[in-house]
C-alpha cells in the first residue's frame, strides 16, 4: 500500500490521471474501473484534456463503473450513468459498447449482477480500478459490515451515506436507499487500485483504511490486503495519520523524486 500526500485536490487529480493514462498508453486495450462522487470529477477533467490535447486513446478502452443507485433510470441526473456521460464518456473517444455501469432499472438483479462479474472476466479483469472513499469508510458502495469476499450485489445504504449523498438531492427522501455495488472482493481482484480523497470529512475514514486492523467496518481497509494499490490523499484526508511523515519521507526518498530544497 503506498500513501502519497499532496497539498492540493488538484495535485491529487493531476498525479492519479497520469496513473490512468500511463496504464492506458502502456496497454491500449485496457479495463478501467471508474468510481463516482465529486473526488474524481478532477482527475476525470484532467483525463478529457488529455484526450484533447495529446490524444489520450480511449477508442480500445473498456470501461466498468462501481455502483449505482437502484431505481434511477440513465437518463435521471442523479444517476451515476448520468454523472459518468456527463463528467467523462461523452468528452472522450470511448465506444458505447465498451462502457458497463450497473443497471439501477433491471427487472432481475441478481441475474444482472452475475452478468456484471461475469462481464468483467470476459474482459479479461479490471487492470485499474479507480476509488473514492465514503466518510464511513465505504468503496463503491460496501459500507460498513460488508464481507471483505463479497461480489456484485444490492446494497442497502448506511444513514451516513443517505446523508452525505443527500446534497445532490433535492430533499434527502429522495436519495435511494438501495444500491448495486461490485463487491469488496470484486474491487480487489483489479490489478491496480488507486484511491483518491481530499478533505477533512475523510480524515477518518482514512486512517482506519491504512493505519488500522482490516475490517469490514471500514471496507476501503480492505485495499491493504491488495499487492498494489496507492492512496492519493490531500494534507486534509492526512491530517489524522500518526505515520504521515514516515509517508512523507518516503516520498522524498523514492528514486527520482525532487530533491528538496
Ligand atoms: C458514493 C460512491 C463512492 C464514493 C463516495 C464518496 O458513496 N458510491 O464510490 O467514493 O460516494 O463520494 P465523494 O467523492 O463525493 O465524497
Amino acid at each position: 500500500m503506498e500513501v502519497v500526500i499532496y497539498r492540493t485536490y488538484e495535485e491529487i487529480s493531476m498525479a492519479s490521471a497520469a496513473v490512468v493514462a500511463d496504464v492506458i498508453n502502456s496497454k491500449p486495450n485496457m479495463v478501467l474501473g471508474l468510481a463516482t462522487g465529486s473526488t474524481p470529477l478532477g482527475l476525470y477533467t484532467e483525463l478529457i484534456r488529455m484526450h484533447k490535447e495529446e490524444g489520450l486513446d480511449f477508442s480500445h478502452v473498456s470501461t466498468f463503473n462501481l455502483d449505482e443507485y437502484v431505481g434511477l433510470s440513465p437518463d435521471h441526473p442523479q444517476s451515476y450513468h448520468y454523472f459518468m456521460h456527463e463528467n467523462l464518456f461523452k468528452h472522450i473517444n470511448i465506444e458505447p459498447q465498451n462502457v458497463h455501469v450497473p443497471s439501477g432499472t433491471t427487472s432481475n438483479y441478481h441475474a444482472f449482477c452475475q452478468w456484471y462479474e461475469n462481464r468483467i472476466e470476459e474482459c479479461g479483469g479490471i487492470d485499474l480500478q479507480v476509488l473514492g472513499i465514503g466518510s464511513d469508510g465505504h468503496i463503491a458502495f460496501n459500507e460498513p459490515g460488508s464481507s471483505l469476499g463479497s461480489r456484485t450485489r444490492i446494497k442497502t445504504l448506511s444513514k451516513e451515506t443517505i446523508d452525505d449523498n443527500a446534497r445532490f438531492f433535492d430533499k434527502r427522501e429522495d436519495v435511494p436507499i438501495y444500491a448495486i455495488t461490485m463487491g469488496v472482493g470484486t474491487v480487489l481482484e483489479a490489478r491496480k487500485l488507486i484511491l483518491l480523497a481530499n478533505g477533512a470529512n475523510k480524515a477518518k475514514a482514512i486512517t482506519d483504511a491504512i493505519e488500522n486492523p482490516v475490517s469490514s467496518m471500514c471496507t476501503a481497509s480492505a485495499l491493504q490486503l491488495h499487492p498494489d494499490s496507492t492512496l492519493f490523499l490531500d494534507t486534509d484526508a492526512a491530517s489524522q495519520l500518526k505515520m504521515r511523515e514516515y509517508y512523507e519521507w518516503i516520498q522524498a526518498k523514492k528514486p527520482g523524486a525532487p530533491a528538496s530544497s
